[in-house]
């Protein structure tokens, strides 16, 4: 329980994990697979209010809008929405909820207070049905990896999970931004299922997030962190909970730095054990929330009982 504890009061080091762990992140730091080089500064030392600042300065939500290269030339300025997604919900949302995937949701009971906000994320194929009472049942938003869209197992062009709701998309790209070659090798095809599913269903808001968003808060992670912080895209938690910064005056965010539940247990809707999944192996989740704990403006109360963080909007921070 230390380095649950340890997220809580914001000091927790690598070395309180477990050996696998740690190999683990030794192991994709070495393999470098997206070719990372970072040549940012090294900011520790930031209060939470700077690191807010320094969030907010940087790009809000981009998603691809068809106008680069190569997506121009496969004429994808007629196959995104012609609304951007900062532009979808008009003057934004007043409170919203970011709903991990995380085990501890399991006998929160935290669904009413969940569906009492204007506007829920969720993420990839977290269900909300036979689990009302612990997330609640509205879905606003979903962020989706690339492989949800690419493994036929997830019937991405079927499954109810994803219709009627705004769609956000994102594959880990190369560091460098090379869209071609992005294009050309994506982690999962995203690309053609994206256009598939653009013809069928053209009403509907679906977006795929632009790799500079995905790297530039990335850059934020490290930067501001003396290790070397795993060389991957962020979670899609942490994606998540930036995208809706940017959407809504206040978010709130349940069981992504655990509460006193806490466990092993991956996702509240599958019987896999992992802790690689609360503390991260590919991505850099450690420091995503530790991050993230800096900024929560909530009580300690609320993150140990109810797992919650509260952040303000972007545009309730003042630089
Ligand atoms: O596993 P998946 O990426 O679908 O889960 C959605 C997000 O919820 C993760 O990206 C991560 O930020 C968060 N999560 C977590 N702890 C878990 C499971 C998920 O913080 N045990």
């Amino acid at each position: 329980k230390s380095v649950v504890h340890g997220l809580w009061k914001g000091s927790l080091s690598v070395g309180m994990l477990s050996p696998r762990l740690q190999r683990a992140m030794k192991d994709y730091l070495n393999n470098n697979k997206h070719g990372v080089a970072y040549r940012g500064h090294r900011k520790t030392q930031q209060s939470g209010q700077q690191v807010l600042c320094e969030l907010k300065k940087g790009e809000n939500v981009r998603t691809l809008d068809g106008a680069e290269m190569p997506f121009s030339n496969l004429g994808w300025q007629k196959i995104v929405p012609a609304l951007p997604l900062s532009q979808l919900y008009g003057p934004g949302f007043q409170t919203c909820a970011v709903v991990t995937s995380a085990g501890a949701m399991l006998h929160s009971g935290h669904g009413k207070e969940i569906d009492s906000h204007d506007a829920v994320l969720r993420f990839n194929t977290a269900p909300t049905k036979g689990y009302e009472r612990d997330v609640g049942n509205k879905t606003t938003i979903r962020i989706i990896n690339s492989q949800i869209l690419a493994n036929p197992k997830h019937q991405f062009n079927t499954s109810s999970l994803y219709k009627n709701i705004t769609l956000v998309a994102w594959d880990p790209a190369p560091y460098t931004l090379n869209l071609h070659k992005w294009y050309s090798n994506p982690d999962y095809d995203l690309f053609t299922p994206y256009m598939e599913y653009r013809m069928h269903f053209p009403a509907q808001p679906f977006y795929i997030l632009h790799p500079k968003y995905i790297w530039q808060l990335w850059d934020v992670i490290q930067g501001n962190n003396l290790e070397n912080i795993q060389p991957n895209p962020p979670s899609s938690g942490f994606i998540g909970i930036l995208l809706m910064m940017s959407l809504c005056e206040e978010v709130h965010v349940y069981e992504y730095i655990p509460s006193l539940r806490q466990t092993d247990l991956c996702h509240y809707h599958e019987r896999y054990y992992d802790a690689a999944c609360t503390l991260g192996a590919y991505h850099p989740l450690l420091y995503e929330k530790m991050l993230i704990q800096r900024m929560n403006v909530g009580s300690e109360d609320d993150l140990k009982r109810k797992g919650k963080v509260t952040l303000p909007g972007f545009k309730n921070v003042h630089c």
